[in-house]
């Protein structure tokens, strides 16, 4: 039902085609290859761009129906913006959102065949990858659950298949930028899909069976049950799946591309497969979003599968806690005092501040097992994140201001982008309790921070940063690189922050 989308290089000149794509920067300076195309059909572009007001900006096109003298039905050309000076962060995602585009504009024009020249003088090979990631991220779609496509009533079947092949001056090199790129394009992926399913048909053990397929990959993935859950002591976590009937996993991920002796950098996700906030029950409204609760163990295991597709140069561990929150005649109480992996006792004031419970025990397990060089953790954890920073931004906590400053510029580079928030001991003071040695939930205000603070229990000294995601994991609006619900945000920020300080 939806279009396949298969995206082949080729080092010649484009023949016949459907559409055929042109890129032009501003000043419409054309590449060797585009010029030729250009040439050979005999078409005055220069004029052609005066009389659409085409400028090369991006967003904009310039399109030619029959253009006689060129052998397609129609030709595109699209602008790719100023040339930027150097290779700064928004020039990283510049042909990204390129590739992106050329695939809403052969989408919508229900386009089965294209050819894009992609040499422009400002294009080097790194950007073809780039491109041609926007091209996937932009066409995925989650519609394995749809049996008729919403515009069956409105227009022309969509083809069942879109080749595009992108032409370069360069193939050898293209195939290689391309295969490195997908590699993320892939982790993205997965965390997208895991996000988007429903929980019936993705609860603990079959989010465990699914991170299991990594193993195809040379990943090492151990599932913990929760006979081992409890022999290690997770009070906390397994409090939160007590009202469940399903039971609770714990997946461990290991990617040894390191040399032996380098400890490793850990990754770890909050995976609640969804979050009625237990006997503190959460409203009606809005609830069905909760099956994303699963964010952060989402890009984990994106991560994961990115780091293996690439043969990733370090030694990396992905923890993930996989609960279901529920309500029933088993399930924990609102008074309830339990025994963390770390001996620390929680009184669990509220039920449904659940995640920091999933991960005060996630992490705790991490650092015992594997003292890590340093340890990420993501999670929807807060609504007061998305108060403090909307779907823009993930908020960042951190015991560790390089780490920290490392994950700020991976996120401007990477569009993941993150701002970082405080952690203080004057947030410690809102979650003492009465009755255990701390409670689950804080005052009325500062919610993320007193989250957040809670989580630093169970770290210690370890270099930390926490990833708040709740704001950006899903339900943002559509962007030029996601048309779907869920973001797969993680997966490209973290990647970007292993190449660049945790490799070689
Ligand atoms: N999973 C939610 C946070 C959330 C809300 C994520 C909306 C994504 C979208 C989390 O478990 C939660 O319920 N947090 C509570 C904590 C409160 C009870 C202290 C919240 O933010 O309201
Ligand atoms: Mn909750
Ligand atoms: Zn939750």
């Amino acid at each position: 039902m939806a279009t396949e989308l298969i995206v082949k290089t080729s080092a010649a000149t484009p023949k016949k085609t459907a559409v055929l794509v042109l890129l032009a920067p501003e000043g419409l300076k054309l590449g060797p290859m585009a010029t030729g195309v250009v040439d050979a059909g005999g078409l005055d572009l220069g004029r052609l761009s005066k009389a659409g007001g085409f400028t090369g900006r991006p967003g904009t096109d310039l399109v030619v129906i029959s253009p006689e003298g060129i052998d397609a039905d129609r030709l595109v050309v699209v602008g790719t913006g100023a040339t930027p000076r150097k290779a700064d962060a928004p020039a990283a995602r510049r042909f990204l959102d390129c590739g992106a585009a050329v695939v809403r504009r052969l989408t919508a024009a229900r386009a089965s065949r294209a050819a894009v020249v992609l040499d422009t003088p400002d294009f080097d090979v790194r950007a073809v990858g780039d491109f041609v990631a926007g091209m996937k991220l932009r066409h995925y779609q989650f519609d394995k659950y749809r049996k008729k496509s919403p515009d069956d009533d409105t227009g022309p079947e969509p083809p069942k298949r879109l080749t595009v092949t992108v032409h370069v001056p360069d193939k050898r090199a293209a195939d290689q930028a391309i295969a490195d790129r997908d590699a993320v394009t892939h982790g993205v992926l997965l965390a997208r899909d895991l996000v988007n399913e429903p929980a019936n048909a993705l609860g603990p053990v079959e989010f465990a069976a699914a991170a299991d397929k990594l193993a195809d990959l040379g990943v090492e993935v151990e599932t913990l049950t929760e006979s081992q859950l409890r022999r290690r002591g997770m009070g906390a976590l397994l409090a939160v799946a007590a009202g469940s009937g399903r039971p609770a996993r714990v997946v461990v991920m290991q990617w040894r591309g390191g040399p032996k002796k380098n400890p490793p950098v850990a990754f770890v996700g909050k995976g609640v497969v969804f979050d009625t906030g237990g006997i503190s029950i959460k409203p009606a409204r809005s609830m069905e979003e909760m099956k994303g609760d699963m964010g952060g163990a989402a890009a984990v295991t994106g991560l994961m599968k990115t780091l293996a597709l690439r043969k990733a140069k370090l030694n990396a561990v992905g923890v993930i806690g996989l609960v279901e929150n529920m309500p029933d005649g088993n399930a924990t109480r609102p008074g309830d005092i339990v025994t963390s992996m770390s001996g620390q006792t929680i009184e669990i004031v509220n039920t449904d501040a659940e995640g920091r419970l999933v991960l005060a025990d996630a992490l705790w397990y991490t650092r015992e097992r594997f003292a890590p060089q340093a340890m990420i953790n993501l999670a929807t954890l807060t609504g007061a994140i998305m108060v403090a920073l909307g779907t823009e931004y993930a908020g960042l906590f951190s015991n560790d201001d390089k780490l920290a400053q490392w994950l700020t510029e991976a996120g401007e580079v990477s569009g993941d982008k993150v701002w970082r928030m405080p952690l203080s001991t004057a947030f410690d003071k809102l979650i003492n309790s009465r009755f255990a040695d701390m409670k689950n939930v804080g005052a009325r205000w500062g919610g993320a921070s007193t989250a957040a603070q809670f989580l630093k229990r169970f770290v210690r000294d370890v270099p930390w940063a926490h990833l708040d995601i709740a704001g950006t994991a899903f339900g943002g609006p559509p962007t030029e690189t996601n048309q779907s619900w869920a973001s797969g945000f993680g997966v490209a920020l973290l990647d970007r922050l292993v190449r660049d300080h945790y490799e070689g």
